[in-house]
């Protein structure tokens, strides 16, 4: 019998909490609507107390996500237990996360408590916890630089007191596999009372080894691994929801271990996530990277082409990579295509649908086959539909060798039309130039411009993803044209809108 290893992704407060990946609301729900449907098994929605739009966040998924659990995080003090209570409010399944450093040097320095007091709060905070949540998980933060003695009396104390989950972080990326594992070994031989509740692992990637050091601690008895979509996380991140999803499913021989996610769905959430924060995965990132899966040396191909497992040790369409399939065409209807949406895993409400539809009409007059890709690709940009500020009404660029680009953009903000003209370094240079002409906005400095094709084909649709930032404030758009110009203002204009509607919102103040 194969072990039940649980999935607790912290995408939205782990991952989030990096420089370069917050997100704003709706984003969070969308990522958290993916995780539901990836089917983890516990969502950690933020920490509640730590500012009001992570409150919002662990309150908005609570009370839309119901088929997982959805956790708070909360430091050992009852302000932030109470915060992180009062936003689970709403969830089917709340679970509170509770945390407190237990190594030398955490004490000393960070906390300027002895390990006494450690203890003791520990054991006071558990209980509180527990009298307002069935459901209470304790992390014992850098466990793995923690005395293994006190380790195991802190462990002890809060499984006496209530926690029914223990959670050991690699917090700094400092442990090995073999130390990992021996680490959750020895709790279970020093620790009887780990039989009753559940050990959990969460690793940090600073020595690239967050994945093994995971995988090794389920081989040491942990039945929760708490993880990231991406691996996105502090510095170098967490250990990526997808590398521990499919290392257990590909190796049942090694772990004889598997979490009930459902994989197929992996590479829809990896672009979302990336999507939200304006990044894309490297070629070569395991699983969902553009290389993961491609066979380009010709002894390879020659290899796949008489057997797949020549070279595949999983298979593209096992983690949803599709198989780019034309799936719709110019003379399907509003039905089929709701069908199609719904397969590839997306419930848009009535108007998002009717939205996405008209530009899937729209593509159908450009482009002779449409693919699950493509029908992807226009949900994922389905923001610009949504937009009420600077809507792109037109473009005209000139552009050509020794002589400058010139862009002449016509924009419209509540029924009136703006238009002005630009010289830049290139078309796209001028086309910005063009815009911040209209719009005049707040002093920015740009961060980063993505572009990539949606499919492969010269008539592909071009996705580009724009990122401007405003002292740690960072702003994100997106664009998906058949040209790539147009791709790139629209994503262009929807950040400056991004960007507007915060620095209204702030009374016209962006603190930096
Ligand atoms: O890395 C860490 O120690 C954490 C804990 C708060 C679980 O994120
Ligand atoms: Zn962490």
């Amino acid at each position: 019998m194969k072990s039940r290893v649980k999935i607790f992704d912290t995408t939205l407060r782990d991952g989030e909490q990096a420089p370069g990946c917050s997100m704003n609301l709706k984003e969070k729900i969308e990522v958290a609507r993916r995780l539901e449907l990836l089917k983890v098994d516990i969502i950690e929605a933020g920490f509640a107390i730590s500012s009001p739009g992570d409150y919002e966040s662990v309150s908005s998924v609570s009370e839309i996500i119901k088929d997982c659990s959805v956790a708070s995080l909360a430091r050992c003090s009852e302000k932030d237990i109470d915060a992180a209570y009062e936003a689970l409010k709403k969830a089917v399944s709340p679970r509170i996360h509770i945390f407190i450093a237990t190594s030398p040097i955490h004490m000393q320095y960070k906390l300027r408590m002895t390990p006494e007091q450690v203890l003791e709060k520990t054991a006071v905070m558990v209980r509180y916890a527990k009298k307002l949540c069935p459901d209470v998980e304790f992390s014992a933060e850098d466990a793995t630089r923690s005395e293994p003695e006190f380790l195991a009396r802190v462990v002890k104390t809060a499984i006496s007191c209530g926690a029914n989950v223990i959670n050991i972080p690699d917090t700094v990326g400092y442990t090995t596999p073999g130390e990992m594992r021996s680490i959750i070994e020895r709790l279970i031989l020093d620790v009887p009372e780990c039989e009753g509740i559940e050990l959990s692992v969460h690793c940090h990637n600073d020595l690239g080894m967050a994945t093994a050091n995971s995988l090794a601690g389920v081989l040491g008895g942990a039945r929760q691994v708490e993880c990231t979509v991406n691996g996105l996380g502090e510095r170098a991140g967490n250990a990526p929801l997808e590398e521990i999803v499919m290392a257990m499913r590909t190796r049942p021989d090694i772990y004889n271990a598997d979490s009930a996610v459902d994989s197929t769905k992996i590479y829809s959430a990896s672009k979302t996530v990336f999507g939200v924060i304006g990044r894309t995965a490297p070629l070569n990132k395991p699983i969902i990277g553009a290389n993961a899966f491609a066979h380009e040396a010709g002894i390879h191909q020659h290899g796949v082409l008489a057997n797949r497992k020549t070279y595949e040790i999983m298979t593209p369409e096992s983690v949803g990579i599709s198989s780019n399939r034309m799936i719709l065409g110019k003379h399907s209807g509003k039905h089929a295509f709701d069908d199609a949406l719904k397969q590839l895993g997306y419930n848009l409400s009535s108007d998002e649908l009717s939205s996405c539809f008209d530009r899937f009409k729209v593509l159908c007059d450009k482009k002779k086959t449409v693919s699950d890709r493509d029908i992807e690709a226009l949900v994922r940009n389905r923001d610009s539909e949504t937009c009420h500020r600077y809507i792109l009404k037109g473009f005209s660029v000139h552009a050509g060798c020794q002589e400058a680009a010139t862009a002449v953009i016509t924009l419209e903000k509540d029924g009136k039309t703006f238009e002005e003209v630009a010289l830049g370094n290139g078309p796209v240079d001028a086309a910005f130039k063009a815009v911040d002409k209209i719009i005049n906005p707040p002093e920015y400095s740009f961060e980063n411009y993505v572009i990539q094709s949606v499919s492969e084909g010269k008539d592909s649709l071009g996705e580009v993803l724009t990122t401007l930032r405003i002292g740690e404030h960072l702003f994100t758009g997106r664009g998906l044209s058949t040209d790539v110009i147009e791709a790139s203002i629209e994503a262009y204009v929807l950040t400056q809108n991004n960007l507007l509607e915060y620095h209204e919102r702030q009374g016209g103040k962006i603190n930096v």
